[in-house]
């Protein structure tokens, strides 16, 4: 039999009532209550049961962070900035990766709910808009993550993609570039699609620059491996002068690519920008110029509009980074 909270008030020689306090409210209890309760707690080897507590307090302490990849560093460390904030909250975070597959995202909504998850975070990848909507309504608040909320009663966090986009385009405009090309994901990705949206927003303001658009099946270092490989076979004169890959996991790959293939230099032959300045992005080869986004940030203000009253928009703005992959002689 598992221990009880009775074995251990029996032990300590205290009530129940004070090794429940002890556990929630210790403010309330006195130091000498307090060690002999532990005390027993650790002789006895006590777990407590959140079974019991969810079913009182209604929620577990638990927040479902679903993200798009867990593999992609920019989803780590949103996830450790959301799990810094919860820490000191009392809840806890639990990463699910849907990799892009629908079933397995409404897969894990059914699972959060059905354990009373204290509430969602979720950077949606195909969810249907009323599944989100019935989690509320069955008392599992969400909020929307590297995503804007479209209407005004669901909170959201996320980086001006748009901005984003035009920034990288706009930096690479700068330079002299005008052959341009934008690698990276399909437009039903929203950020895919509104990074898309700012670089075909920048080359429109330069009389004769140009947007070659490279779709990729992932937003992941092979892919981009893939893509250098293809504009590396390309005869000079056909390929881009600079590239802008959507995320830095893409733009790591095709550098590899040009570094392994040998006849591409970067930034001599092509400049290449990515985008999320994710840790790895100053250590390439050729240190990688990128689009910051304040990924810890981002998961930090995910939990605070959960915990918050009344729905939020948070929009932050991505930052240029320059790095020696775009600017010679650069850091
Ligand atoms: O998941 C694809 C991309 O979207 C990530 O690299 C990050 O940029 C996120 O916003």
């Amino acid at each position: 039999m598992p221990v009880s909270i009775r074995d251990v008030a029996l032990r300590a020689g205290v009530s129940v009532g004070t090794v429940s306090n002890v556990l929630n409210r210790p403010d309330k209890v006195s130091e000498t209550a307090t060690l002999r309760v532990l005390t027993a707690i650790n002789e006895l080897g006590f777990v407590r049961n959140d079974a019991a507590r969810q079913l009182r307090a209604g929620r577990s302490r638990t927040i479902g962070l679903i993200v798009l990849d867990s593999g992609n560093p920019f989803f780590a460390d949103l996830a450790r900035g959301a799990q810094a904030r919860a820490t000191e909250a009392g809840l806890v975070i639990m990463v699910a990766s849907t990799d892009g597959d629908a079933d397995r995202e409404h897969a894990y909504l059914d699972l959060f709910e059905e354990q009373r998850a204290f509430g969602v975070l979720i950077s949606p990848h195909d969810v249907d808009p009323g599944r989100l909507e019935q989690l509320r309504s069955h008392g599992v608040p969400y909020v929307l993550v590297d995503k804007g909320a479209n209407e005004p009663a669901v909170s959201s966090v996320t980086v001006d993609d748009v901005a984003g986009g035009r920034l990288a385009v706009q930096h690479l405009l700068r330079l002299g570039h005008r052959r341009i090309a934008v690698v990276g994901g399909a437009e039903s990705i929203s950020q895919v699609a509104d990074r898309l949206l700012g670089a075909r927003q920048s080359i429109a303001q330069v009389p004769g620059a140009s947007l070659e658009e490279i779709a990729t099946a992932e937003l992941s270092v092979l892919a981009g491996r893939e893509a250098g490989r293809d504009v590396a076979a390309r005869l000079r004169a056909d390929r881009p002068h600079a590239v802008f890959c959507v995320n830095d996991l893409l733009a790591v790959g095709m550098l590899q690519a040009f570094s392994l293939l040998g006849d591409v230099r970067v930034p001599e032959d092509i400049a290449l920008i990515g985008y999320d300045d994710i840790a790895f992005a100053a250590s390439t080869v050729v240190p990688l110029s990128s689009i910051r986004q304040p990924s810890a940030l981002i998961g930090a203000t995910a939990v605070d509009l959960l915990l918050a009253e009344g729905p939020k928009h948070v929009l932050f703005q991505p930052e240029l980074v320059v790095r020696a992959s775009t600017v010679r002689g650069a850091p």
